[in-house]
Protein backbone atom coordinates (compact mmCIF):
# COMPACT_ATOMS: atom_id res chain seq x y z
CA UNK A 1 0.00 0.00 0.00
CA UNK A 2 1.64 3.45 -1.47
CA UNK A 3 0.65 6.09 1.38
CA UNK A 4 0.41 10.05 0.56
CA UNK A 5 0.69 12.99 3.27
CA UNK A 6 -2.47 15.85 1.91
CA UNK A 7 -1.40 19.07 2.04
CA UNK A 8 -2.89 20.77 4.76
CA UNK A 9 -2.74 24.31 4.45
CA UNK A 10 -1.28 26.10 7.21
CA UNK A 11 -0.41 23.38 8.56
CA UNK A 12 1.66 20.81 6.64
CA UNK A 13 4.54 23.33 5.63
CA UNK A 14 7.56 23.22 4.80
CA UNK A 15 9.32 22.78 8.14
CA UNK A 16 6.38 20.62 8.99
CA UNK A 17 7.21 18.04 6.06
CA UNK A 18 10.64 18.18 6.73
CA UNK A 19 10.37 16.93 10.39
CA UNK A 20 7.78 14.21 9.61
CA UNK A 21 9.62 12.76 7.00
CA UNK A 22 12.85 12.88 9.49
CA UNK A 23 11.10 11.30 12.55
CA UNK A 24 8.47 9.37 10.07
CA UNK A 25 10.37 8.17 6.69
CA UNK A 26 8.23 5.99 4.87
CA UNK A 27 5.18 8.19 3.46
CA UNK A 28 5.45 7.60 -0.71
CA UNK A 29 4.54 11.48 -1.61
CA UNK A 30 3.76 15.01 0.30
CA UNK A 31 1.89 17.75 -1.22
CA UNK A 32 2.59 20.74 -0.63
CA UNK A 33 -0.59 23.20 0.68
CA UNK A 34 -1.95 25.12 -2.64
CA UNK A 35 0.21 27.74 -4.16
CA UNK A 36 -2.27 30.98 -5.14
CA UNK A 37 -0.54 32.35 -8.27
CA UNK A 38 -2.37 35.41 -9.08
CA UNK A 39 -2.16 36.75 -12.62
CA UNK A 40 0.53 39.36 -12.21
CA UNK A 41 1.90 38.90 -9.03
CA UNK A 42 2.82 35.45 -9.77
CA UNK A 43 3.67 32.49 -6.89
CA UNK A 44 4.61 35.05 -3.88
CA UNK A 45 7.05 34.70 -1.22
CA UNK A 46 6.03 32.13 1.00
CA UNK A 47 4.77 29.77 -1.88
CA UNK A 48 7.85 29.62 -3.43
CA UNK A 49 9.47 29.44 -0.36
CA UNK A 50 7.54 25.86 0.68
CA UNK A 51 8.48 24.93 -2.79
CA UNK A 52 11.87 25.61 -3.06
CA UNK A 53 13.97 22.40 -3.45
CA UNK A 54 16.70 23.53 -1.08
CA UNK A 55 14.03 23.90 1.53
CA UNK A 56 12.27 20.04 0.63
CA UNK A 57 15.63 17.77 0.33
CA UNK A 58 15.30 14.16 -0.12
CA UNK A 59 11.11 14.39 0.43
CA UNK A 60 8.91 12.77 -2.54
CA UNK A 61 7.12 16.06 -3.07
CA UNK A 62 4.22 17.65 -5.31
CA UNK A 63 3.46 20.82 -5.52
CA UNK A 64 -0.11 21.67 -5.40
CA UNK A 65 -1.86 24.44 -7.67
CA UNK A 66 -5.75 26.27 -7.20
CA UNK A 67 -6.64 28.10 -10.17
CA UNK A 68 -9.28 27.89 -12.80
CA UNK A 69 -6.79 29.37 -15.16
CA UNK A 70 -4.99 27.64 -17.40
CA UNK A 71 -2.39 29.90 -18.64
CA UNK A 72 -1.54 30.59 -15.25
CA UNK A 73 -1.67 26.79 -14.34
CA UNK A 74 0.77 26.44 -16.93
CA UNK A 75 3.08 29.10 -16.39
CA UNK A 76 3.39 28.03 -12.70
CA UNK A 77 3.62 24.44 -13.69
CA UNK A 78 6.65 24.91 -15.60
CA UNK A 79 8.15 27.19 -13.88
CA UNK A 80 8.01 24.30 -11.11
CA UNK A 81 8.88 21.94 -13.31
CA UNK A 82 11.89 23.59 -15.43
CA UNK A 83 13.81 25.81 -12.81
CA UNK A 84 12.60 23.27 -9.51
CA UNK A 85 12.88 20.09 -11.33
CA UNK A 86 9.53 18.63 -10.34
CA UNK A 87 8.19 15.88 -12.65
CA UNK A 88 4.26 16.17 -11.11
CA UNK A 89 2.30 18.80 -10.35
CA UNK A 90 -1.42 18.31 -8.76
CA UNK A 91 -4.38 20.50 -9.83
CA UNK A 92 -6.73 21.38 -6.64
CA UNK A 93 -10.00 20.30 -7.49
CA UNK A 94 -11.31 19.98 -3.43
CA UNK A 95 -10.78 23.00 -1.21
CA UNK A 96 -14.23 23.66 -0.23
CA UNK A 97 -13.18 27.63 1.32
CA UNK A 98 -16.27 30.34 0.99
CA UNK A 99 -12.64 32.18 0.21
CA UNK A 100 -12.04 30.30 -2.67
CA UNK A 101 -15.32 28.55 -3.98
CA UNK A 102 -16.88 32.03 -5.37
CA UNK A 103 -14.06 32.81 -7.27
CA UNK A 104 -14.66 29.11 -9.01
CA UNK A 105 -11.74 27.78 -7.86
CA UNK A 106 -10.69 24.49 -5.94
CA UNK A 107 -14.09 22.94 -5.07
CA UNK A 108 -15.73 25.78 -6.67
CA UNK A 109 -14.27 24.66 -10.26
CA UNK A 110 -16.59 21.75 -10.15
CA UNK A 111 -19.35 23.61 -10.83
CA UNK A 112 -18.68 25.18 -14.52
CA UNK A 113 -17.60 21.32 -16.15
CA UNK A 114 -17.11 22.63 -19.22
CA UNK A 115 -14.87 25.60 -18.19
CA UNK A 116 -12.87 22.75 -16.52
CA UNK A 117 -12.77 20.64 -19.67
CA UNK A 118 -11.09 23.48 -21.72
CA UNK A 119 -8.77 24.06 -18.76
CA UNK A 120 -7.62 20.66 -19.64
CA UNK A 121 -7.79 20.86 -23.25
CA UNK A 122 -5.05 23.87 -23.05
CA UNK A 123 -3.22 22.16 -20.18
CA UNK A 124 -3.21 18.67 -22.12
CA UNK A 125 -1.92 20.26 -25.32
CA UNK A 126 0.84 22.29 -24.52
CA UNK A 127 4.26 20.24 -25.48
CA UNK A 128 5.58 19.73 -21.55
CA UNK A 129 2.76 18.05 -20.77
CA UNK A 130 1.67 15.74 -23.77
CA UNK A 131 4.78 14.81 -24.05
CA UNK A 132 4.80 13.50 -20.47
CA UNK A 133 7.64 15.08 -19.01
CA UNK A 134 5.30 17.44 -16.91
CA UNK A 135 3.07 14.60 -15.16
CA UNK A 136 -1.04 16.30 -13.98
CA UNK A 137 -2.10 14.96 -10.75
CA UNK A 138 -5.58 16.13 -9.26
CA UNK A 139 -6.96 15.95 -6.16
CA UNK A 140 -10.69 16.29 -6.38
CA UNK A 141 -14.25 16.02 -4.56
CA UNK A 142 -17.31 14.76 -5.93
CA UNK A 143 -19.34 17.82 -6.55
CA UNK A 144 -20.15 21.15 -5.67
CA UNK A 145 -23.66 21.04 -4.33
CA UNK A 146 -24.49 17.04 -5.22
CA UNK A 147 -22.86 13.94 -5.54
CA UNK A 148 -25.11 13.98 -9.33
CA UNK A 149 -22.63 16.35 -10.56
CA UNK A 150 -19.57 13.21 -10.77
CA UNK A 151 -21.02 11.23 -13.63
CA UNK A 152 -19.62 14.56 -15.60
CA UNK A 153 -17.03 14.95 -14.09
CA UNK A 154 -15.73 11.00 -14.25
CA UNK A 155 -16.56 11.59 -18.35
CA UNK A 156 -14.05 14.66 -17.93
CA UNK A 157 -11.19 12.90 -15.71
CA UNK A 158 -11.36 10.26 -18.24
CA UNK A 159 -10.97 12.37 -21.19
CA UNK A 160 -6.93 13.30 -20.28
CA UNK A 161 -3.96 11.34 -19.21
CA UNK A 162 -4.00 12.11 -15.62
CA UNK A 163 -1.00 10.68 -13.68
CA UNK A 164 -3.31 9.87 -10.82
CA UNK A 165 -6.92 11.15 -9.83
CA UNK A 166 -6.67 11.38 -6.20
CA UNK A 167 -10.63 11.58 -4.64
CA UNK A 168 -12.23 13.06 -1.62
CA UNK A 169 -15.55 11.52 -2.08
CA UNK A 170 -17.58 14.79 -0.20
CA UNK A 171 -19.32 17.48 -1.67
CA UNK A 172 -18.00 21.02 -1.60
CA UNK A 173 -21.04 21.97 0.66
CA UNK A 174 -20.24 19.16 3.56
CA UNK A 175 -17.00 20.62 4.12
CA UNK A 176 -15.63 18.26 6.22
CA UNK A 177 -19.16 17.20 7.73
CA UNK A 178 -21.08 13.95 7.08
CA UNK A 179 -19.08 10.67 5.77
CA UNK A 180 -16.98 10.03 2.46
CA UNK A 181 -19.67 8.81 -0.42
CA UNK A 182 -18.04 5.00 -0.42
CA UNK A 183 -21.07 4.24 -3.43
CA UNK A 184 -19.64 7.14 -5.56
CA UNK A 185 -15.72 6.41 -5.13
CA UNK A 186 -16.69 2.42 -6.07
CA UNK A 187 -18.11 3.71 -9.65
CA UNK A 188 -15.34 5.81 -9.66
CA UNK A 189 -13.00 3.16 -9.25
CA UNK A 190 -15.31 1.00 -12.28
CA UNK A 191 -14.87 3.47 -14.58
CA UNK A 192 -11.72 5.88 -14.10
CA UNK A 193 -9.11 5.20 -16.78
CA UNK A 194 -6.59 6.91 -14.74
CA UNK A 195 -4.74 5.43 -11.29
CA UNK A 196 -7.04 6.07 -8.53
CA UNK A 197 -6.14 7.47 -5.38
CA UNK A 198 -8.71 6.99 -2.40
CA UNK A 199 -8.63 10.02 0.38
CA UNK A 200 -10.95 10.70 3.22
CA UNK A 201 -11.62 9.84 6.72
CA UNK A 202 -8.97 7.15 7.53
CA UNK A 203 -7.63 8.39 11.04
CA UNK A 204 -7.17 4.74 12.40
CA UNK A 205 -5.77 1.09 11.49
CA UNK A 206 -9.59 -0.38 12.04
CA UNK A 207 -10.38 2.37 9.59
CA UNK A 208 -7.59 1.21 6.84
CA UNK A 209 -8.81 -2.34 7.32
CA UNK A 210 -12.55 -1.76 6.57
CA UNK A 211 -11.52 -0.15 3.83
CA UNK A 212 -8.53 -2.06 2.04
CA UNK A 213 -11.63 -4.77 2.61
CA UNK A 214 -14.62 -3.13 0.66
CA UNK A 215 -11.80 -2.23 -2.04
CA UNK A 216 -8.67 -4.70 -2.21
CA UNK A 217 -7.53 -3.23 -5.48
CA UNK A 218 -6.64 0.01 -4.49
CA UNK A 219 -3.19 0.43 -3.98
CA UNK A 220 -2.56 3.97 -2.70
CA UNK A 221 -4.58 6.17 -0.25
CA UNK A 222 -3.90 9.80 1.13
CA UNK A 223 -4.05 10.56 4.55
CA UNK A 224 -4.54 13.95 5.93
CA UNK A 225 -5.98 14.48 9.41
CA UNK A 226 -5.46 11.22 10.43
CA UNK A 227 -1.46 12.22 9.89
CA UNK A 228 -2.39 15.43 12.27
CA UNK A 229 -4.01 13.15 14.84
CA UNK A 230 -1.11 10.74 15.06
CA UNK A 231 1.83 11.76 13.22
CA UNK A 232 2.92 8.01 13.49
CA UNK A 233 -0.12 6.78 11.74
CA UNK A 234 1.63 5.30 8.32
CA UNK A 235 4.16 3.35 10.37
CA UNK A 236 1.04 1.57 12.71
CA UNK A 237 -0.60 0.96 9.21
CA UNK A 238 2.29 -0.57 7.71
CA UNK A 239 3.70 -2.59 10.85
CA UNK A 240 1.79 -5.87 11.80
CA UNK A 241 2.90 -4.99 15.58
CA UNK A 242 0.03 -4.73 18.09
CA UNK A 243 -0.80 -1.92 20.22
CA UNK A 244 0.62 -4.09 23.69
CA UNK A 245 2.72 -1.65 26.20
CA UNK A 246 6.20 -1.67 24.28
CA UNK A 247 5.32 -0.47 21.19
CA UNK A 248 2.85 2.23 23.00
CA UNK A 249 5.90 3.45 24.96
CA UNK A 250 8.04 3.71 21.80
CA UNK A 251 5.69 5.41 19.77
CA UNK A 252 5.04 8.39 22.76
CA UNK A 253 8.77 8.27 22.58
CA UNK A 254 9.13 8.78 18.56
CA UNK A 255 5.99 11.58 19.17
CA UNK A 256 7.37 13.46 21.47
CA UNK A 257 10.85 13.47 19.62
CA UNK A 258 8.91 14.74 16.32
CA UNK A 259 7.26 17.74 19.16
CA UNK A 260 10.52 18.67 19.84
CA UNK A 261 11.98 18.76 16.11
CA UNK A 262 8.91 20.76 14.98
CA UNK A 263 9.35 23.36 17.94
CA UNK A 264 13.11 23.94 17.25
CA UNK A 265 12.41 24.22 13.88
CA UNK A 266 9.70 26.67 14.28
CA UNK A 267 11.82 28.44 16.83
CA UNK A 268 14.71 28.69 14.48
CA UNK A 269 12.18 30.31 11.65
CA UNK A 270 9.43 32.49 13.65
CA UNK A 271 10.25 35.39 15.55
CA UNK A 272 8.47 35.56 18.97
CA UNK A 273 6.89 33.16 21.50
CA UNK A 274 3.59 34.00 20.08
CA UNK A 275 4.29 33.21 17.01
CA UNK A 276 6.01 29.74 17.48
CA UNK A 277 3.31 28.94 19.94
CA UNK A 278 0.04 29.74 17.19
CA UNK A 279 2.05 27.18 15.21
CA UNK A 280 2.42 24.49 17.49
CA UNK A 281 -1.13 25.15 18.82
CA UNK A 282 -2.55 24.23 15.40
CA UNK A 283 -0.51 21.19 15.55
CA UNK A 284 -2.06 20.55 19.08
CA UNK A 285 -5.68 21.17 18.03
CA UNK A 286 -5.43 17.58 16.24
CA UNK A 287 -2.49 15.51 18.37
CA UNK A 288 -4.12 15.62 21.64
CA UNK A 289 -6.69 12.92 20.84
CA UNK A 290 -3.30 11.26 21.00
CA UNK A 291 -3.97 12.15 25.35
CA UNK A 292 -7.34 11.22 26.67
CA UNK A 293 -6.51 12.21 29.77
CA UNK A 294 -5.48 15.55 29.24
CA UNK A 295 -8.28 17.95 31.12
CA UNK A 296 -6.65 20.89 32.87
CA UNK A 297 -3.06 20.55 31.14
CA UNK A 298 -5.02 20.84 27.48
CA UNK A 299 -6.28 23.80 28.84
CA UNK A 300 -3.43 25.20 30.17
CA UNK A 301 -1.68 24.45 26.58
CA UNK A 302 -4.24 26.61 24.97
CA UNK A 303 -3.65 29.42 27.43
CA UNK A 304 -0.05 29.73 27.46
CA UNK A 305 1.56 32.65 25.93
CA UNK A 306 5.13 32.03 26.97
CA UNK A 307 7.33 29.30 25.78
CA UNK A 308 8.93 28.38 29.03
CA UNK A 309 4.98 27.57 30.21
CA UNK A 310 4.35 25.86 27.04
CA UNK A 311 7.07 23.50 26.94
CA UNK A 312 6.68 22.83 31.02
CA UNK A 313 3.15 21.94 30.13
CA UNK A 314 4.59 19.90 27.11
CA UNK A 315 6.41 17.40 29.30
CA UNK A 316 3.34 17.23 31.97
CA UNK A 317 1.35 15.97 28.64
CA UNK A 318 3.88 13.47 28.13
CA UNK A 319 4.01 12.71 31.22
CA UNK A 320 0.67 11.82 31.83
CA UNK A 321 0.68 9.08 29.25
CA UNK A 322 3.93 7.13 30.45
CA UNK A 323 3.52 3.76 30.75
C1 LIG B 1 -6.51 22.40 7.91
C2 LIG B 1 -6.69 21.79 6.56
C3 LIG B 1 -6.07 22.37 5.45
C4 LIG B 1 -6.22 21.79 4.17
N1 LIG B 1 -5.56 22.34 3.10
C5 LIG B 1 -5.64 21.72 1.86
C6 LIG B 1 -4.87 22.17 0.74
O1 LIG B 1 -4.08 23.11 0.82
N2 LIG B 1 -5.02 21.50 -0.42
C7 LIG B 1 -5.88 20.42 -0.56
O2 LIG B 1 -5.98 19.84 -1.65
N3 LIG B 1 -6.58 19.97 0.48
C8 LIG B 1 -6.48 20.58 1.69
N4 LIG B 1 -7.16 20.05 2.75
C9 LIG B 1 -7.92 18.80 2.57
C10 LIG B 1 -7.04 17.60 2.89
O3 LIG B 1 -5.94 17.52 2.01
C11 LIG B 1 -7.86 16.28 2.78
O4 LIG B 1 -8.36 16.15 1.48
C12 LIG B 1 -9.03 16.26 3.76
O5 LIG B 1 -8.60 16.61 5.07
C13 LIG B 1 -9.68 14.86 3.78
O6 LIG B 1 -8.74 13.88 4.14
P1 LIG B 1 -8.68 13.29 5.65
O7 LIG B 1 -10.07 12.84 5.97
O8 LIG B 1 -7.69 12.17 5.57
O9 LIG B 1 -8.26 14.41 6.53
C14 LIG B 1 -7.04 20.62 4.01
C15 LIG B 1 -7.66 20.07 5.14
C16 LIG B 1 -7.49 20.62 6.39
C17 LIG B 1 -8.16 19.96 7.57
Amino acid sequence: MNLYFAPMEGVTGFLFRNVHHEVYPGIDKYFTPFVSPGAEKGLGAHGRRDVLPENNRGIPLVPQILTNRADIFLRTAKLFHEEYGYAEVNLNLGCPSPTVVPKGKGAGFLSYPDDLERFFDRIFSDETVSSGKLLISVKTRIGKTSPEEWPRLMEIYNRFPLSELIVHPRIQTDMYRNHPDLSVFSSALAESRNPLVYNGDIFSVSAMDRFRERFPSVDTVMLGRGLLYDPGLAERLTQSSGRDADNEKVRYAKLKKFHDRLLEEYCGFLSGDRQVLAKMKEVWAYMIIRFPDAGKLEKKLKKSTRLAEYRETVDALFESVRI
